[in-house]
């Protein structure tokens, strides 16, 4: 059986940075789902569906086809072959993929996905329903999570960094608004599963997560 590690949290707890790491450095295959979610957000957003409506997302996914291929280590992700890596991280996707992954059938058709790529290697997976529902066996399951205060700054920083203007106050508002919905939606929310270690990275630096994660997966 492969040995899978799955991190979930909410959004902004630093999982695609630390999972990144700590595949590079056990050898495994880094499998970022919220990616898949975002390229069929930005799918819907293309074909112009009305977001709120769920029944309109669950027709329309049907013709979607998402895939993964990594080129030089990197994971990109094709909707309908076109490799959409360099358009998915925009707030505008964000948003949208956080009203269209509520839908079942989005998320029976990308959980399959990523449960079809964890049968090929061993994969260090990120998202929200990893423990709970994709890899229910994955051999090691961490909650990573930190404060709101510092998720909204660490986004703000690296708006920031990136040149783009920000304010931090509505920063923090969309970071509660998307925790509401993915905590409280009914197909597999955001939750801690129960053999899940929790991890809060809130005051802790990038390198120190890396380790505490590296030392839990040697026991
Ligand atoms: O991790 P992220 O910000 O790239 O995720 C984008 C959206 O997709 C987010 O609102 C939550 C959703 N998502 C999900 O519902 N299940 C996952 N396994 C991964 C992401």
């Amino acid at each position: 059986m492969n040995y899978d590690i799955a991190i979930d949290g909410p959004a902004g707890a630093g999982k695609s940075t630390i999972a990144k790491k700590i595949a590079a450095k056990k050898n495994m295959i880094y499998v970022d789902t919220g990616a898949m979610y975002r390229a069929m957000a930005l799918y819907m957003i293309r074909e112009k569906v009305d977001l709120n409506d769920p029944a309109a997302i669950a027709a329309k996914c049907e013709n979607v086809e998402i895939s993964i291929r990594y080129e030089g280590g990197v994971q990109c992700v094709f909707l309908n072959g076109e490799n959409v890596n360099s358009l998915i991280r925009t707030e505008e996707v964000s948003e949208a993929a956080s009203k269209t992954s509520v839908v079942p059938e989005v998320r029976r058709k990308l959980v399959s996905l990523q449960q079809e790529l964890a049968t090929l290697e061993d994969v260090v997976m990120d998202g929200r329903d990893i423990g709970t529902k994709v890899l229910p066996y994955a051999r090691k399951k961490i909650y990573l999570t930190a404060s709101t205060a510092v998720r909204a700054r660490r986004r703000f920083d690296e708006l920031m960094a990136r040149g783009e203007s920000a304010k931090l106050d509505e920063i923090e508002k969309e970071i509660r608004d998307r925790d509401h919905r993915d905590m409280t939606r009914e197909e597999s929310p955001l939750m801690q599963a129960e053999d899940a270690i929790l991890v809060d990275t809130s005051e802790m630096t990038i390198d120190e997560v890396v380790e505490k994660i590296l030392s839990l997966i040697k026991d």
